[in-house]
């Protein structure tokens, strides 16, 4: 099960602590396919997380429109899973009990109850099922983090990057793990990440954004066949690419503020 969603014409503006306006978003249009895998790259402030926010219905724009299969996104729903940067889980409840707690607010736990054992297994963490956050690896809690969102059984999956915190041993592990969901799940990715070799690896398309105001710079396509091999040539060439886009736009003047 997977969606489209369509973001048109997006702005959002902030007021920072000393009343200046911040152009967090700038008319920002994307339209993501159904079971598309997109990353989002782009330096610190460059509205990322924003955006987010708002396709997880975290947030609302000034103007401009966000939908999904067609439909208005106006509030956070279960369809749309998000994991954040550190996990967010419940310290009081083990690996289980943040698994299944999406379940229980929804009430569907009774129903449902039987496929928590399924979420752990996908995720790799049997036998930890009574650990508690403070007793599993970043690693570890991460992947309950997207465990707890698969088991919404969401049409699309919004990431805020979450391997950010990780060695590079445990992030390509977790990299392999996402890939592998994606394709038995067929859902909808958005992976927020800072690493351009993560969204090369995982992608179909990377959204590169710029800073101040934040847009779209540009959107690359990533025809390589899968699996990737982060030694190719093909590899290479388009990391090199992305890297060259970056250095231009930083050579960029940059306002500090737009408004
Ligand atoms: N609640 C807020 N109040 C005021 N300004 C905000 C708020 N949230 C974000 N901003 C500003 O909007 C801009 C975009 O922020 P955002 O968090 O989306 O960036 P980001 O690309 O996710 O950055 P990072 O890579 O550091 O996570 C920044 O200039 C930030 O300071
Ligand atoms: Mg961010």
């Amino acid at each position: 099960m997977s969606s489209s969603i369509n973001i048109n014409n997006v702005n959002r503006i902030y007021t920072d602590v000393d009343g200046n306006k911040v152009n967090a978003l700038y008319d920002v249009s994307l339209d993501i396919r159904p079971g598309e895998f997109i990353s989002i790259i782009g330096p610190s402030g460059c509205g990322k997380t924003t955006l987010l926010r708002l396709i997880a219905g975290l947030d609302k724009p000034q103007s401009g429109g966000l939908t999904i299969d067609g439909d208005r996104i106006t509030d956070v729903s279960p369809e749309r899973g998000y994991v954040f940067q550190q996990g967010g889980l419940f310290p009081w409840l083990t690996v289980e009990g943040n698994i299944s707690y999406g379940l229980k607010t929804r009430r569907v736990y009774k129903q449902k109850k039987d496929s928590v054992g399924k979420y752990i297994s996908m995720v790799g963490l049997d036998g930890f099922e009574k650990s508690y956050p403070h007793q599993i690896s970043g690693g570890m809690a991460q992947r309950v983090a997207i465990a707890r969102a698969l088991i919404n059984e969401p049409k699309a999956l919004l990431l805020d990057e979450p391997m950010g915190a990780l060695d590079s041993f445990t992030r390509a592990d977790l990299q392999d793990k996402l890939l592998e969901l994606w394709k038995e799940n067929g859902i909808t990715m958005i992976l927020v990440t800072h690493d351009i070799d993560e969204a090369i690896y995982l992608s179909d398309r990377i959204v590169i954004m710029t800073p101040r105001p934040g847009k779209i710079s540009k959107i690359i396509d990533v025809d390589l066949p899968r699996p990737r091999h982060r030694g190719g040539v093909d590899f290479l060439t388009m990391r090199k690419t992305i890297l060259e886009l970056f250095e231009l736009a930083q050579a960029l003047p940059q306002p500090e503020y737009v408004i």
